[in-house]
């Protein structure tokens, strides 16, 4: 049989490391797909030092690889919204299937190029869009089609994670180690994604959408990032049994859908919390399966074109299927989606650590007390820490028990309100994974 055709558009980190892959790997993946891997043309801007691209064709203009009609699957590797969304539907537009590890694209654009897909009975496979080289949206999406999902938790960001794991562990500075991750081409364009969640809610967007069948929400999920985490809270948090994780959480509730990217306290012992590194894992919690955990590389160059590549293959089985029978794109038949809302950030439930700086006078805990208790928020564990030096001031870092965030918000404007309370409380949700 001849073999099928690819265009790959992008030759950076993970366009090189698909060339590659396809390249050194191309008669064990042959042998897997049923048909040979060609890459017939490639659309890059710049040569790419650590790949070998030898006779095949190269433009600059990445349209020129969607318009030929020798190539059946457009890999899109370009990154970015605007761009990426024209190439795309243009692509399918032209009855060419689609690959792609563009996680803002899905998250911000997929209901639209899913519609289109269908329309034109083309697919569109996006397994590299989260966790690099974990397969856990065919995990979610396949393996654990008979579960009811009830939550998801992942480390969904590598850069993130790297960052958290040099400081807690070597005391880096935060800029230093970001420097670092960028060099090792882990880092989003605008690393401002990586550090302030927008990149781990694109793929916790696309997690929740294909865990519980309901459509891309990525303006509905809450967004907090680790630029404002200090290294007093990481150590607080160690003294209590936890550790400080950047996690996407989403969860089914009885009135919708929690969508959350903030930074998390874990119980040190759990599986999750000693994901180190560059590291991914998410961990899915469905009825029948209960809780299964999956861990790998969620960034670098090979890691994630193992995801890309792995779609090719699966795009190059179904290329003889018929479109009604191709998996849906989010899990879900497309008109059994729920609209079961998304809910704000308020609505929420969690634990939360709260850390109090307070004058050190007497009756100041008798206040906070009486503050949470008013508000119906149980105390789990309470520290108080001896005085500081620099300002005189008590730390006090209180755990509750779950509870809605709004009633924290309310109980936070209280404390902060207190003459013997100084600045801001901080905030950190917990959650136990358990
Ligand atoms: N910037 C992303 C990360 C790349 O650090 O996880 C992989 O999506």
């Amino acid at each position: 049989m001849k073999p099928v055709k690819v265009g790959i558009c992008g030759l950076g980190t993970v366009g090189g490391g698909t060339f590659n892959v396809l390249k050194r790997n191309a008669e064990e993946i042959a042998r897997r797909a049923g048909r040979g891997i060609e890459v017939a043309q490639i659309a890059a801007r710049r040569p790419n030092p650590k790949c070998e691209t030898g006779a095949t064709p190269i433009t600059a203009d990445i349209f020129e690889l969607v318009d030929n009609p020798e190539i059946d699957i457009i890999i899109e590797l370009i990154g970015g919204y605007t761009q990426a969304r024209e190439l795309v539907l243009k692509a399918i537009e032209n009855g060419k299937h689609v690959v792609t590890a563009n996680k803002a694209l899905i998250a911000v654009h997929g209901n639209e190029i899913f519609a289109k897909a269908r329309e034109k009975g083309v697919m569109v496979a996006f397994e590299a869009a989260v966790a690099g080289g974990i397969p856990v949206i065919k995990a979610i999406r396949e393996g654990l089609s008979a579960n009811r999902i009830n939550w998801l938790a992942g480390i969904i960001n590598g850069t993130g994670n790297f960052i958290l794991t040099e400081m807690r562990e070597k005391g880096r500075a935060f800029e230093d180690v970001l420097k670092e991750a960028q060099a090792l081409g882990y880092a989003e364009a605008d690393p401002t994604f990586d550090v302030e969640g927008i990149d781990a809610a694109h793929k916790l967007t696309i997690l929740a959408s294909i865990a519980f069948g309901i459509p891309l929400q990525f303006d509905k999920a809450y967004t907090e990032g680790i630029s404002k985490l200090t290294s007093a809270d990481v150590n607080y948090a160690e003294a209590l049994g936890y550790r400080i994780k950047h996690l996407g959480v989403a969860r089914r509730t009885d009135s919708g859908f929690e969508l959350r990217v903030h930074p998390t306290l874990i119980p040190a012992d759990r599986l999750i919390a000693n994901v180190n590194g560059v590291m991914n894992a998410v961990m899915v919690n469905g009825d029948a399966a209960g809780s299964t955990l999956y861990y790998g590389a969620g960034a670098g160059m090979e890691a994630t074109a193992s995801a890309v590549v792995a779609d090719v293959v699966d795009v190059v089985r179904a290329l003889t299927t018929d479109p009604e029978n191709h998996v849906p794109h989010l899990a879900f038949q497309p008109d059994s989606l729920s609209d079961h809302p998304v809910l704000p950030i308020e609505a929420c439930e969690s634990a939360y650590y709260l850390r109090i700086q307070a004058k050190d006078h007497p009756g100041v805990l008798a206040q906070v007390a009486t503050i949470l208790s008013e508000r119906g928020i149980n105390i789990e564990s309470i520290m108080q820490k001896e005085v500081e030096e620099q300002d005189g001031l008590v730390p006090m870092i209180l755990v509750t028990h779950r509870v809605v965030e709004a009633r924290v918000n309310d109980a936070i404007a209280a404390l902060e309100a207190l003459d013997d309370v100084v600045g801001s409380v901080v905030r950190i949700r917990v959650e136990q994974l358990n």
